[in-house]
């Protein structure tokens, strides 16, 4: 009696619908058990008298009689029998159970009583499971997949009867949308070129139509994407020349990407050899760097690290570094009383230099006036100076300073009278400015800390001569050519550490000069030309 109380609360839960249908000699009830479980299919319950005997019809078959008048109550071993008050007790369920139940009590007075049930076995949802392929679980168990990929959302479960199996979405724009719906074991979703508007949290529904249970699975999902463009490299001069800025901004990645500044000293897939200077999780990296880290030939490279990057297809931008080149004619010859103009070539220097026209071995600046006119046409910087005088004779500089150093151009400036006689002048003029230079050598090596321009020799500089600046990217074909953007004068020029003479006059150097085929140099060749004339007068 204890077992049957316990199997009676325990059937509760699988009762769907208990109707008295039709007055009170007739009752309908729907049961959904699973299978295993112990169903208690009731006859008659409106009263609480005891049937005498109570017949168990399933499909129109007779299954099963018995009730408290019955003379052997059924063997323990059988799956089906009659309660005391008539229920038909069904131990182990099994799906083939399934059916209309109908049974008759007699009741005391010989009252008949009929009762309908209906038993449909049930199970599950149950052993719901997702997965998305191919992703990467995040610690929190999130998933994370790349922009482009295609990525299939499995979900599986089991039921009976079969289940209905939904995957719906909840993203940025929608709310529980629907993709996609079977009735069966499991379902697959598929999403072709997986774009970050798919970025959301997919649900997996199982749905049992009959018991109405239903499991519900859900899995965040990001979608991680990285721009095809490259990282852009800037710099930025800072008010120290010997200083600069340089920024490195690569914006829409997700999630934030690492960016990297460093000196790259091999070719561009070697990877990094040298310093790192900065690295940090950001999309604008900005750096400042100074004259004792940088160096001439060096490659600065920000590279842009992310998890949509596969390893060895980083992004990056770079700059090669030079330091300035001023370019020009180391002498120069002017008729008193007439105008000359002094030619300085800056294009190689990257970052761009600060070029200014100076006067005297005291490198004193020359102040734009009634006596000089500076002027500046792309890359070339000219210095006019009016109505020569036998004063005005000397050395000229042409001085670059980009952060990474000071190189000056010598220019000496022979004033004939009309009057006199060349030939010995300008023997006392050479031998005046090899004296001038050696003096001008021996103060740079004595102030300069870092390194002398003049050290590389003429020859590696020759080999640069008309470069351009390089703003390039990753990719071979993706090279931008730019003339060399300048920066705006500055005119305090406290910084001369750094100092490179070069272009000490030579035939042999001239030679060279000549033969040189870029459009800088034969505007150069013209000009050295016109006061050889004036010489040999
Ligand atoms: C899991 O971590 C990611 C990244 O840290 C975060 O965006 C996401 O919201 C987290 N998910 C959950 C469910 O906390
Ligand atoms: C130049 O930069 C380095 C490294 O950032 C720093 O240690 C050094 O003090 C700087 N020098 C000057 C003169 O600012
Ligand atoms: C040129 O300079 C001389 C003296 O050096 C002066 O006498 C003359 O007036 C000047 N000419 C002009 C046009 O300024």
């Amino acid at each position: 009696m204890m077992k049957t109380v316990a199997t009676v609360a325990l059937l509760h839960l699988c009762f769907c619908a208990t109707a008295p249908v039709s007055g009170s000699d007739s009752t309908e009830t729907a049961l959904t058990p699973s299978p295993g479980d112990i169903a208690l299919l009731p006859c008659y319950t409106v009263g609480n008298v005891t049937p005498t005997v109570t017949t168990w019809m399933k499909n129109g078959r007779e299954v099963i009689r018995g009730g408290a008048s019955s003379p052997d109550p059924s063997p323990a071993d059988q799956r089906l029998s009659v309660l005391h008050d008539g229920s038909l007790n069904i131990r182990g369920v099994i799906p083939g159970d399934d059916g209309t139940y109908l049974c008759s009590s007699i009741l005391p007075g010989n009252i008949i009583f009929h009762a309908r049930v209906l038993l449909q076995v049930t199970s599950g949802p149950e052993n719901v499971s997702v997965s998305v392929s191919p992703a990467t679980a995040l610690a929190n168990g999130t998933l994370t997949v790349t922009q482009g990929s295609s990525v299939s959302f499995n979900c599986s479960g089991s039921s009976y009867p079969s289940q209905e199996l939904t995957w719906a979405f909840s993203g940025a724009s929608s709310s529980n949308m629907s993709l996609a719906s079977t009735s069966g074991p499991w379902l697959n979703y598929r999403i072709e070129d997986i774009q970050p508007s798919a970025q959301g949290v997919y649900t997996c529904r199982a749905h049992n139509p009959v018991s109405h249970q239903a499991v519900n699975k859900s899995t965040q999902l990001l979608v991680y994407h990285a721009p095809d463009r490259h990282p852009e490299c800037m710099w930025a001069p800072a008010q120290d020349p010997s200083h600069i800025h340089f920024n490195c901004t690569w914006f829409g990645a997700y999630p934030t990407p690492t960016l990297r500044w460093g000196e790259d000293q091999g070719d561009q897939d070697a990877g990094w050899k040298g310093h790192i200077y900065a690295s940090e999780e950001t999309d604008s990296l900005s750096v400042m760097l100074n004259r004792s880290v940088l160096s001439d030939g060096e490659t600065l490279r920000c590279m842009a690290q992310h998890p949509a990057l596969a390893p060895g297809t980083e992004k990056s931008c770079w700059f090669p570094l030079k330091r300035p080149y001023p370019d020009g004619e180391p002498m120069a010859t002017a008729l008193e009383g007439t105008d000359i103009t002094l030619t300085c070539t800056e294009a190689v220097s990257i970052p761009p230099a600060n070029t200014t026209w100076r006067k005297g071995l005291q490198q004193e600046d020359i102040i734009p006036g009634s006596k000089y006119v500076l002027s500046e046409e792309g890359p070339v910087f000219k210095l006019t100076i009016l109505n020569i005088s036998k004063d005005d004779e000397g050395v000229y500089f042409c001085r670059s300073e980009n952060p990474l150093a000071i190189c000056v151009l010598e220019v000496y400036l022979t004033v004939k009278t009309s009057s006199a006689y060349t030939g010995a002048i300008i023997g006392i003029f050479i031998a005046a400015l090899i004296v001038g230079s050696a003096a001008v050598v021996a103060k740079t090596i004595y102030s300069s800390r870092h390194r002398i321009c003049l050290g590389d020799g003429f020859g590696h500089m020759e080999e640069d001569r008309g470069d351009v600046l390089s703003l390039v990217e990753s990719d071979d074909e993706q090279l931008f050519q730019d003339t060399v953007p300048r920066l705006p004068p500055v005119t305090n020029g406290r910084h001369t550490t750094l100092v490179q003479i070069h272009r000490i006059p030579s035939s042999d150097h001239e030679d060279v000069e000549t033969s040189d085929t870029s459009p800088q140099q034969q505007e150069d060749t013209v000009q050295t030309e016109e006061p050889a004339d004036l010489v040999t007068f």
